[in-house]
């Protein structure tokens, strides 16, 4: 490489990227996905999202958030896009992504029943509540009833254990939950009487 080059790419009038040289910087290339689940238009409103932010440094909880808000969940390719975007490794979105329990890899039913598992609600048969959720939705934990309605899934304690056993239907919490009142929480929701 001759000195005047260097020199140029040194006093940033000429960059250097994937083997070209430039005289612009370019941006980052950022492949979109797209399928019927994750369609162009989504992405471009994350990617608004994304540009809108004064920084990105330390953001990404909040757009995460956000994207799981826009597609409903956290399939890879969103996370990967995420990482090229912010221009951090997929390892640290993946990390992140399964930390937190509120965020989910998977597509989540209309309503997610939320069973917890916690000591206070286990020790008050939330066990025998769950079990009785699973033989009426048909499902097992974490996956989604065929008809797109509800998602079943055990959490961790939810800070409410004066009321255990708890479950949480998406924001609504029922409390002292016993096994007979679980027919009744499918039927409300199925007839949208909550
Ligand atoms: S253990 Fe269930 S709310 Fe705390």
């Amino acid at each position: 490489m001759d000195s005047k080059l260097l020199n140029n790419i040194h006093k940033n009038k000429i960059f250097y990227r994937d083997g070209e040289f430039m005289t612009k910087p370019q941006a980052i290339s950022v492949t979109k996905p797209v399928s019927e689940d994750l369609p162009k238009e989504k992405f471009d409103e994350l990617e608004e999202f994304i540009d809108g932010m004064e920084t990105t440094k330390g953001a990404l909880i909040e757009i995460l958030h956000k994207a799981q808000h826009i597609f409903g969940y956290l399939p890879r390719d969103v996370q990967l896009y995420v990482a090229r975007k912010l221009g951090i490794p997929g390892a640290e979105v993946f990390g992140v992504v399964s930390f937190y329990s509120y965020f989910t890899t998977k597509p989540r039913g209309k309503y997610t029943i939320s069973v917890c598992m916690g000591t206070a609600c286990f020790v008050k048969g939330a066990d025998k509540v769950t079990e009785r959720f699973k033989e009426k939705l048909k499902i097992e934990s974490n996956e989604i009833t065929e008809d797109g309605q509800f998602t079943l899934r055990d959490v961790r304690c939810v800070g409410a254990c004066g009321l255990a056993p708890v479950v949480m239907v998406n924001d609504k919490v029922f409390g002292r939950v016993k096994v007979e009142d679980v027919d009744d929480i499918i039927s409300k929701y199925e007839k949208q009487e909550v």
